[in-house]
């Protein structure tokens, strides 16, 4: 497992960026708005771009840095608490010159002698990038703050619900197959997916946006003997990281509808696939009716004899559900998403509706 929450969810939030370096200055964790700066700036590979931005703030920087706040500091002198800044730019493809001010507060870890912790904030000065900053950071906050509320209520809602429990058990079962090892779970939400296929042996890439949705999917992880997992918490829009053809079996179950660049995903997750690899995908029809879906969840929970003592989750989830309507949306149906496979040289091997009768679940096989 690769991702650690090493700052606080208010940390997350904060608005403004912020991340965390551990001793041996490697990046332990970035806050959302640290995510949205650098994905506004930085070019494609993002991880070496922010690499080069950690060297600018390691001692040598430091101390050859004209900052009043940055005195020359000795090796022995870094072990102490101290704060120090520096004054750095961005060159930006698309924004241009970006200046921000950089300050570093290191402090010594409480159980670990000799162990620092640093946590690293940047201030924009560059005016008018500041407004676009801020106005994409608050678009991506409402995001993240829709599937915080979801995260609560999701597990328990959706496992209680034939229909899911059904569409879960297809992937599951299509992936679970011989000769699919290496699977990618994008949009892999609390892991509803990921934790079967690891259970049946696979190898895991599980990818989220969402902290929230990941945190559940670390909890429900800790009882699980050494899972072979890697999650990743970004955008599944690109996947610049991971090399062509280098899974066998790709999993998306409701995820390309929330995407703000669905067709992007739906092309990161071809690119990924080796000849002869499965994708299933399960995503709204252009039927799609959320009111109709709900209506017939809730009654399954009533006649269940469940509503009562989750009616509150109940809430949550339909107050969630509504802001993220696939039909206020312009999302990838599940009817162009069999055409754009089709054009892409798959073999479709099944489509079944699902979500009674709202969604659907394609199975194809890349042949070209
Ligand atoms: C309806 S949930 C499905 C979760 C899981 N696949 C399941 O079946 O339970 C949709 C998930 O897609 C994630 N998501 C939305 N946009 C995303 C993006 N651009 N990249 C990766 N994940 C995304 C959300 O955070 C959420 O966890």
């Amino acid at each position: 497992m690769n991702t650690q929450f090493h700052l606080s969810t208010s940390e997350y939030y904060a608005p403004f960026p912020l991340f965390r370096l551990d001793n041996d200055w490697q990046l332990t964790d970035i806050n959302l708005a640290a995510l949205v700066l650098f994905e506004l700036t930085l070019n494609d590979d993002f991880k070496k771009s922010i690499k080069q931005l950690i060297v600018g703030c390691q001692p040598q920087a430091l101390e050859t840095s004209d900052s009043p706040d940055c005195p020359s500091l000795t090796k022995n002198e870094l072990k102490d608490a101290a704060t120090s800044a520096i004054n750095d730019s961005i060159d930006s493809e698309e924004f241009g010159k970006i200046n921000f001010k950089l300050t570093m507060i290191s402090l010594p870890k409480l159980d670990s002698e000799n162990s620092l912790e640093r946590t690293a904030y940047i201030e924009i000065n560059t005016t008018e990038f500041k407004e676009i900053f801020q106005e994409h950071y608050k678009k991506t906050l409402q995001h993240q703050l829709i599937w915080e509320s979801y995260a609560i209520s999701y597990d328990l809602i959706l496992n209680e619900q034939n229909y899911y429990r059904e569409v879960l058990n297809r992937h599951i079962t299509t992936l679970s197959k011989d000769g699919i090892n290496q699977v990618i779970d994008i949009g892999a939400g609390t892991g509803n997916v990921t934790i079967p296929l690891l259970a049946a042996g696979c190898s895991v890439t599980a990818i989220d946006i969402s902290r929230a949705m990941l945190h559940k999917m670390h909890y429900k992880l800790s009882s699980m003997d050494n899972p072979k997992i890697k999650i990743s918490m970004q955008s599944a829009e690109k996947l610049t990281e991971l090399t062509d053809r280098s899974f066998d079996g790709v999993n998306i179950l409701l995820a390309l509808f929330d995407m703000d660049d669905p067709v992007a995903g739906l092309n990161a997750a071809v690119r990924v696939l080796r000849l002869g690899g499965v994708i299933i995908i399960t995503e709204p029809k252009k039927t799609f009716d959320l009111a109709s879906l709900l209506n017939q969840a809730k009654k399954f929970l009533e006649e269940k004899g469940s509503y009562d003592k989750l009616s509150s989750h109940w809430t949550r989830v339909t107050r969630a559900n509504k802001k993220i309507d696939p039909a206020k949306r312009s999302p990838l149906f599940i009817e162009d998403i069999e055409a754009q496979l089709v054009q892409a040289g798959f073999k479709i091997i099944q489509i079944k509706d699902s979500h009674f009768g709202n969604c659907a679940t394609l199975s194809a096989i890349k042949t070209g």
